[in-house]
């Protein structure tokens, strides 16, 4: 598996539901998730629906449930390139057995027949593959007069403001002040030599590197995490064994690399108004008449480009 599979991997492992997992229940989630039922609604003909670039597949749960209350019963199919997980407290029962899941397999190269597709969907996926050869791909499977919809990052929106600023303090926690290091060598000192001078030091060190992380991020979520932590590996001292310490402190370094690795991945993917115009070319060349291209603005602000165009026959 490679790197950038391995790291989304470990996302969709947890068990999230998607991305946006974190505001399903606020107002623009909700927005959101009307705004798909709409199109799924509108765009889907006879054929099947894709989800590209699902995830742990939340739109194609939703693409089932839109369906299943219009009695409709069109095939499903749900692609991702990491190893997603499939459960049933994830997708639930109906989802999990209804949608032809297509994991670890990059959208480039898709095992689906020619011309049989109505509809292909994705909710800040797309723009994570290689654009072009997916558009390509997208063109063999989707059939004549069928739709592609997509919400893509904006590298205006909120959301990308948002990890710009976390990106930019998890690049100090982990490459500029090692201050999953300072954490493990003050915490392994007290535990082999209790206090003496060379753990004041350490301490000091790292009480100095928590404040300028705390002075200097507005977010502070990571930071918090790994406090609570060292809180509790200060309080259980005597009782923790040294590999208990290394274990936690690694844990919760490589899972701080690769929600780092993420916000990289998103910030550098994300469109600019020029970048999108010269995507729409690329659709144009492979067939795709833009039926819509509009910034998607939600209560909360800019949300992303929501894309909508139509295979010419
Ligand atoms: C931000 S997540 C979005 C997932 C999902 N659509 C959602 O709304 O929760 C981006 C996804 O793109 C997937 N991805 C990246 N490159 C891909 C590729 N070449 N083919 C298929 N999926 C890919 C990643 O594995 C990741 O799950």
């Amino acid at each position: 598996m490679d790197e950038m599979a391995s790291y989304w991997t470990q996302y969709w492992q947890g068990g999230a539901k998607s991305t946006l997992s974190d505001i399903d229940k606020s107002a623009y989630g909700i927005e959101v998730s009307n705004k798909w039922s709409e199109s799924i609604k509108e765009f889907c003909q006879q054929g099947a629906v894709l989800d590209l670039a699902c995830g742990n597949g939340d739109l194609a749960v939703q693409a089932c449930n839109v369906l299943q209350a219009l009695d409709k019963h069109n095939d499903v199919y749900a692609n991702d390139y990491s190893e997603i997980m499939l459960d049933k407290k994830v997708q639930g029962e109906f989802a999990l057995k209804k949608v032809k899941w297509i994991p670890s397999t990059d959208a480039v190269n898709l095992p689906i027949e020619s011309n049989c597709l109505s509809l292909a969907v994705s909710q800040f996926g797309f723009e994570y593959t290689n654009t072009n050869l997916v558009i390509q791909e997208l063109s063999r499977v989707i059939y004549d007069n069928g739709h592609l919809c997509f919400l893509v990052h904006h590298d205006d929106s909120f959301i990308c403001k948002q990890s710009k600023k976390e990106f930019k303090m998890y690049q100090d926690m982990l490459n500029v002040t090692k201050i999953y290091d300072a954490t493990k060598n003050l915490l392994l000192e007290l535990k082999i030599t209790k206090e003496t001078a060379i753990t004041e030091k350490l301490r000091t060190t790292l009480n100095n590197k928590l404040g300028h992380l705390y002075d200097n991020y507005d977010d502070k979520s990571g930071l918090f995490e790994l406090i609570n932590l060292l809180k509790k590996l200060l309080a259980n001292i005597e009782s923790i064994s040294i590999d208990e310490i290394e274990s936690s402190i690694s844990t919760l370094e490589r899972q701080s690399m690769a929600h780092f690795k993420r916000l990289e991945h998103m910030i550098s993917v994300s469109f600019s108004r020029e970048t999108i115009e010269q995507l729409m070319l690329e659709f144009k060349k492979s067939n795709f008449m833009q039926v819509k291209l509009e910034e998607l603005t939600t209560s909360v602000g800019l949300l992303g480009w929501w894309i909508i165009v139509k295979k010419q026959s």
